[in-house]
């Protein structure tokens, strides 16, 4: 894409220190000039171009130019700029954007395109994309170049942007399960996440502590299993309505149904499922992970997973799998007879395989691919070879780094997660450790690194609900959205830290209660 042109080379980044504007994450290829535009809030329009695939009515595009119109100009009224003759001659009053397909009605998947042209000069503003996802992406990129002039007049510069992403799986966990997390919090933050250009919200829904999940088949689930029953619920409106929302954003919802382990409260709404622990030959009260020695744990697993599949169009779930305790396990009797009908022995790895295994094949038949944490591979689980492996553990059982090179080699897919835990916080500037993480920095073939399709950033919610998300989320969670979508050469931490500071300023004015970086100030005033 790139070709023998005059691109801005990144050497000359630190010439951009004077932005007035917040470019995040920094596009692929940009050229710009000291030519610029004017353009009025009272005349500016977005437009379909006659040859474009999607056309007014194309929902995900409509919608887009409502929302960034209010982006751009806020409301009026506008002060009137005084321009000379030939800044009248060239203003701007349209921007045309061309897609090269419709899919208007589809969702977005990790297959789908996103890279866009925008071209900006005395022609025309003109954004060209295969998708209307890329469009998307560009409108942002729009939106983050016209900039502000003192007397309040806007502006954008003759620019050329050629944009894609490096990684096509660019995602945020947030857990809904140790805290509950109100509707309105999930939806707002989808919209910084597009700000962002994040396509993947990883929706880690239920938990040990809390199953939030109205399920229609089983709603004794939420009744007996949720913080409460009424208020802290997601309904199937509610979930609807989440997906929507993202899908208008071209961010994906990959939920996560976290078994055998983590599932605590999925015990009273489901009696039986899982496994009673034993102390000195009697069953203590306490429970463990599901109970993989019953039948009637697939039946039920068949149907929960079967209305799952439905309600979230997603073509991948998340089935967890992570840190599963074999302690309660190896209590029970019923267990142990178990095992050794089946003849594991004493490996109670073998019984969390013939679980999980059990668990794709039921949810392999629906027609969905899955995503799981790192143990299922690490435990030798015989896994389908379309299975995608996501690494959470920085150094053990091995580093990270290692642990993709062992993934990847083995021929499976890969997302890295482990260093971008953003529910850990430290003193001072933690966002460059997020930032220099380089996710193919492993010894590997190209084959492998190929394999390596992008990585998420987690906030885990014991320690964060609806009063601190947003805060601890921005402008940090920024550091890995434009490591997973830059080029891997953008690694100057001093540039990365004038446009954050700028882009964290810039959602303040979008209404984000995002936290500064360091010691300074906003230009504009906030309330
Ligand atoms: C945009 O144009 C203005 C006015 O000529 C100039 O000061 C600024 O540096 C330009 N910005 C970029 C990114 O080229
Ligand atoms: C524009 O020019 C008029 C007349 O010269 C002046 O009164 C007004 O303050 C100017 N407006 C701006 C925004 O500079
Ligand atoms: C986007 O990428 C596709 C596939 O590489 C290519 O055919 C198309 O021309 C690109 N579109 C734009 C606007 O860059
Ligand atoms: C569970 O199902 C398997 C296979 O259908 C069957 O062989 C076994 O007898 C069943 N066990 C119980 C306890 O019903």
């Amino acid at each position: 894409m790139a070709g023998p042109r005059l691109w801005f080379p990144l050497l000359l980044a630190a010439a951009f220190a004077t932005w007035a504007t917040a470019l995040w994450p920094w596009p692929q290829y940009i050229q710009t000039s000291h030519r610029y535009y004017n353009l009025s809030p009272y005349k500016f329009q977005f437009r379909y171009h006659s040859r474009s695939a999607a056309q007014p009515g194309c929902s995900v595009l409509d919608e887009a130019f409502l929302r960034y119109r209010k982006v751009l100009f806020g409301s009026g009224p506008w002060p009137s700029p005084n321009l000379s003759e030939k800044q009248e001659k060239i203003k701007k009053n349209k921007l045309v954007v061309s897609v090269s397909t419709a899919g208007c009605t589809d969702f977005p998947t990790l297959e789908s395109l996103e890279n866009y042209t925008l071209t900006i000069n005395d022609k025309r503003i003109l954004l060209v994309a295969h998708s209307v996802w890329g469009a998307l992406r560009g409108l942002e990129t729009f939106s983050q170049v016209v900039w502000r002039s003192s007397d309040g007049a806007f502006f954008v510069n003759k620019t050329k942007i050629e944009d894609f992403p490096r990684f096509p799986h660019r995602g945020l966990l947030l857990d809904t399960s140790r805290h509950y997390l109100p509707l309105f919090s999930i939806l707002d933050t989808l919209d910084v996440m597009a700000y962002n250009k994040f396509n993947v919200f990883h929706w880690h829904i239920v938990d040990d502590s809390s199953f939030p999940y109205e399920s229609t088949t089983f709603p004794e689930l939420t009744r007996k299993g949720a913080y409460n029953p009424v208020t802290h619920i997601y309904t199937t409106q509610d979930v609807k309505e989440v997906i929507e929302y993202a899908r208008l954003r071209g961010i994906r919802v990959l939920v996560e149904f976290d078994t055998p382990g983590h599932t605590l409260s999925w015990g009273p709404g489901i009696p039986g499922l899982l496994t009673p622990c034993y102390s000195e030959s009697r069953p203590s009260g306490t429970f463990g992970p599901v109970n993989p020695s019953l039948n009637n744990t697939y039946e039920f697993m068949s149907t929960l997973f079967l209305e799952i599949s439905s309600v979230f169009p997603d073509f991948y779930l998340h089935l967890g799998g992570d840190e599963v305790d074999f302690t309660c396990w190896r209590s029970n009797p019923d267990i142990q007879a178990f095992m050794k009908k089946k003849g594991f022995g004493d490996d109670f790895k073998q019984l969390e395989s013939f679980y999980i295994q059990t668990l794709l094949d039921i949810v392999s038949a629906y027609g969905k691919g899955y995503v799981v944490w790192q143990e299922v591979f690490d435990n030798k689980v015989k896994i389908r070879p379309d299975t995608i492996i996501q690494v959470w553990q920085e150094e053990l059982p091995v580093n990270y780094m290692k642990e993709l090179d062992l993934i990847t080699k083995a021929g499976f897919r890969a997302l890295l997660s482990a260093p971008w835990y953003l529910n850990r916080i430290t003193y001072g500037p933690d966002w460059k450790d997020f930032y220099k993480v380089e996710p193919l920095d492993f010894k590997g073939t190209p084959e492998q690194k190929a394999l390596v399709i992008g990585g998420e950033a987690c906030m885990w919610g014991e320690y964060v609900d609806s009063t601190n998300l947003v805060p601890r989320l921005w402008p940090r969670a920024g550091a890995v959205s434009e490591r997973l979508w830059s080029k891997s050469s953008m690694t100057d931490v001093k540039f990365a830290f004038q446009r954050l500071s700028h882009f964290r300023c810039e959602l303040l004015r979008r209404g984000v209660q995002a936290q500064p970086l360091n010691i300074g100030y906003c230009e504009q005033e906030f309330e």
